[in-house]
């Protein structure tokens, strides 16, 4: 297994250019099920996950060409020749579960293997439930699986969502593509993510209002057609290296990134201290300025804070001065990088779903650490670069889920990592 060795690095200065999201071109990728023809996604990010959903489209039926020089996935879709999912790639992968609602809606029917839990939380998919049954598909899970049927078609409904998930949206918008009828999703989720994959969606002939509110309206189509997208860059990453700014008090200028999606990220960024323009070429984050102080998090589905950010903020408090409380409300269990953050020297007392971090503390302190899921180890590998020594990161098959060529774009930087097979 592959882990990263990183030394004290120092500021890090220069020009990052940002990915396609992976969290949008997941479901829209799956989208793809939906439609009859020949659809080209650029701006796709080169990531385990992209793999991942490219073998299940291929499992289904679907010709996929990935052209990674281009950064494009090209998928061809002439029938789908089966609605089972296979299990050894379910399991690879939680976000194949954005196939169900596609699947359904196309075949009337798909059995996929349940997500199951993961170090975060134990990640339910009751949502997704509710609203496929509101529109007509009979569910039936045991432990390991899930198989929704619409026999005679789905039909659109009114789909109250108890929490904005993001995954329930996008699985039920998706299915009320080619339902009958109306579907209004309420309390949906609001994330960048989800007007992405509809305005992908609407160039393929669905008809949706409302994405990026809390209520969307879909009016079923009987047919989706191919059409060509690119992918919104990943606000995540672009989070990730403003936080990479702050941490060593370097200066980096993010291109391709889009300020409106990290609203939440660059005002607590500044209430930190931190200098953050939005200038022509890009965003330019310096933490090199001022001297960085506390501040706290609460992260809330999206306009609020990002619950992907909140490893990589605590990374941050963890070197500024005064103390700061971080809360938790999205995940139930999405602590575990406080641990090691313990290992490199950061004192963190976690109370619940709250962490305390108190100030002025001694530099962070080399160690060996685990990468406990794909946010945790790219907190875990900013804090290595910043602490004094030496540092191991290990299981980063978690960061590569979700970071393309992260060790290179921060190489790029100034940052001293390699990319280590044990
Ligand atoms: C997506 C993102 C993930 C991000 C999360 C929240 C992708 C591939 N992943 O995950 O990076 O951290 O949004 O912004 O896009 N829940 C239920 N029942 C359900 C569904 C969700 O109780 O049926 C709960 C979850 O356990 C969690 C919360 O709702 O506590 C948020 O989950 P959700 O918004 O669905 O996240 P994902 O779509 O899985």
């Amino acid at each position: 297994m592959a882990k990263y060795v990183i030394d004290y690095s120092g500021p890090l200065r220069g020009e990052v250019v940002i990915s396609g999201s992976k969290n949008a071109v997941l479901p829209i990728l799956a989208a793809t099920i939906l439609m009859e023809g020949e659809c080209e996604i650029s701006d796709v990010p080169n990531l385990l996950d992209v793999d991942v959903m490219c073998r299940i489209l291929r499992s289904l039926g679907l010709e996929v060409i990935e052209n990674w020089d281009e950064h494009t996935v090209t998928v061809i879709n002439n029938g789908i020749t089966t609605s089972v999912v296979p299990h050894e790639l379910v399991k690879l992968m939680r976000a194949s579960i954005f196939v169900m609602g596609p699947l359904l809606a196309r075949t009337g029917k798909a059995v996929i293997d349940l997500p199951g839990g993961c170090s975060i939380g134990s990640r339910p998919i009751d949502l997704h439930n509710k609203g496929l049954k509101l529109m007509g598909a009979r569910i039936l899970m045991d432990d390991t699986t899930v198989e929704a049927s619409a026999a005679n078609g789905l039909k659109g409904n009114l789909v109250y969502l108890d929490f904005p998930s993001v995954g329930a949206t996008e699985n039920v918008m998706m299915a009320a593509t080619l339902s009958a009828g109306v579907t209004t999703i309420e309390n949906a989720a609001e994330e960048p993510e989800i007007v992405d994959l509809a305005n992908f969606l609407t160039k393929m002939g669905a008809k949706i209002k409302g994405a990026g509110t809390d209520t969307i309206r879909i009016e079923g189509v009987e047919k989706l057609h191919g059409a060509r997208h690119t992918v919104i860059p990943d606000r995540i990453e672009t989070g990730t290296f403003m936080i990479a700014a702050a941490i060593s008090r370097g200066d980096i200028l993010i291109k391709n990134s889009i300020p409106d999606h990290v609203r939440p990220v660059i005002a607590k960024l500044m209430e930190c201290g931190a200098i953050v323009n939005d200038e022509v070429e890009g965003l330019r984050v310096r933490g090199d300025i001022n001297d960085l102080v506390a501040t706290d998090i609460n992260t809330l589905p999206y306009p609020g804070f990002p619950t992907d950010m909140q490893a990589l903020f605590m990374a941050l408090l963890t070197t500024v001065d005064g103390t700061s409380q971080v809360i938790e409300t999205v995940f139930e269990n999405r602590f575990m990088h406080a641990a090691e953050l313990t290992r490199l020297g950061a004192n963190i007392r976690v109370e619940g779903r709250k962490a305390i971090i108190p100030g002025n503390q001694n530099p962070l302190t080399g160690a060996q650490v685990v990468s406990t899921d794909l946010r945790a180890g790219a907190a875990l590998v900013l804090a290595g670069l910043v602490a004094k020594g030496h540092t191991e990161v290990s299981e980063i098959y978690h960061v590569e889920r979700g970071y393309e060529d992260f060790q290179d774009k921060l190489k790029a930087l100034g940052a001293k990592i390699e990319r280590v097979e044990d």
